[in-house]
């Protein structure tokens, strides 16, 4: 045992706090109270500092189950740690070549504490290959050191966390629309435009030329959408028949049963693809269901483009264009994003309901810490 090892033993037990979520019942949520276990040779322990709360979050709850997002953090029987993303600080390490006081930014519980078994450590980071975790997605995984990010400034730190994963999709929706022809073949209609990933996406489609936007959103949030100067055309939900027929594409942030059905009918065969991105709108994900006329829409999975690419361009290379593409929008978006900031259980319960029942008004986004 290092010398380093004896005294972390000797060191005070350290309070572990996680925010439970009842899988079967999203609504109900409580706090765990226990003491952070003794490190083994080859672990880490990460201090959980603050993590970025939206509708992506909600997501993984939602789809905890059905794609294994419960199993990144396990907790007691029925219950979940909803995955969020954000900075931690290594605190103690058991690890080869990972230091306390290392700052990082990654894939995180929502927890006082985490526990690591970091493998490939480098001056860039490491992965977790904790045996839990081993199956899952790979983009999931690593934990990025801030020296050594090019997506990184201390300033942005706030809108990284909640940003950052939503742009490396938005990034990857822009590049694959142009990849296969679609992003000028007839406007391309966004659903929940009003979401953040949807901007990410439109901020970078409305780049390119020849490129049509049409931003499907919510009448509450008309207004907001179209203030974003992202959109050439903004249309709520209950008038998706007003858009004139022809070739166009469907890019489905909503993931909502009848927002899908209305698009796919509008446009019947005209549609040229139907992206399927998310579930904003998870309670609405079976409505509308029937014959869909038009494309079977595609599962967009950020995780396996993410492969694809870095298979193309190398996952360094994968990495220095979206930092190319971020440091752009995370200035732009740091002039209109409001950042509401909350510390304990209370705070990230009300943040954290208000996300699931899509009350979060979309100029704002939640930061949040359970220490
Ligand atoms: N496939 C992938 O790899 C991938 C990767 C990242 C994100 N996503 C998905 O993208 C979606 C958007 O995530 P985000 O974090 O960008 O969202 P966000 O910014 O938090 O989105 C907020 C917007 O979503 C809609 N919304 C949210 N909750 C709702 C509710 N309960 N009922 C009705 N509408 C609701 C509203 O938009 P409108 O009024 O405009 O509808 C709201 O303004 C999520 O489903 C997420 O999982 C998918």
């Amino acid at each position: 045992m290092s010398d380093r090892g004896a005294a972390n033993r000797e060191s005070i037990a350290l309070a572990m706090t996680d925010f439970l979520v009842k899988r079967d019942d999203l609504r109900e949520c409580r706090i765990a109270e226990s003491e952070v276990a003794e490190l083994e040779p080859g672990q880490a322990l990460l201090r959980v500092d603050r993590f970025g709360l939206t509708a992506n979050n909600v997501t993984y709850a939602v789809f905890g189950e059905a794609m294994s997002y419960w199993d990144f953090f396990p907790a007691e029987d029925g219950w979940g740690r909803v995955p969020m993303w954000g900075f931690a600080e290594v605190e103690q390490s058991e690890a080869e070549g990972v230091a306390p006081g290392v700052r990082l930014y990654g894939y995180l519980p929502p927890s006082s504490y985490l526990v690591v078994s970091p493998a490939h450590a480098d001056e860039h980071g490491f992965v977790d290959a904790a045996a839990h975790r081993a199956a899952l997605p790979s983009t999931y995984q690593r934990y990025t050191r801030t020296d050594g990010d090019p997506f990184y400034r201390a300033d942005t730190e706030e809108i990284q966390m909640l940003l950052r994963p939503l742009f490396f999709t938005s990034f990857l929706i822009d590049d694959q629309l142009d990849d296969e022809g679609f992003a000028t073949r007839g406007p391309i209609m966004i659903s929940s435009a009003s979401s953040k990933t949807a901007i990410g996406a439109a901020f970078l489609l409305s780049q390119r030329a020849g490129v049509e936007l049409v931003g499907l959103t919510s009448p509450q949030n008309a207004e907001f959408v179209n203030g974003l100067g992202i959109y050439g055309r903004v249309v709520t939900y209950d008038r998706i028949d007003s858009l004139e027929r022809g070739p166009a594409t469907f890019v489905d942030v909503a993931g909502d049963g009848e927002v899908r059905f209305a698009v796919h009918s509008h446009f019947g065969d005209q549609l040229g693809y139907s992206m399927t991105v998310g579930a904003a709108h998870w309670e609405e994900l079976g409505a509308g269901e029937g014959e869909l006329p038009g494309p079977s829409p595609v599962f967009f999975f950020a995780p396996d483009r993410v492969v694809k690419r870095s298979e193309d361009w190398g996952g360094p290379g994968l990495q220095s264009q979206v930092a190319d593409a971020w440091h752009p929008f995370c200035e732009w978006t740091g002039g209109w994003l409001e950042v509401v900031r909350g510390q304990g259980f209370e705070a990230v319960q009300s943040a954290y309901l208000a996300a699931l029942e899509g009350r979060v008004h979309p100029q704002t986004a939640h930061v949040l810490s359970l220490r």
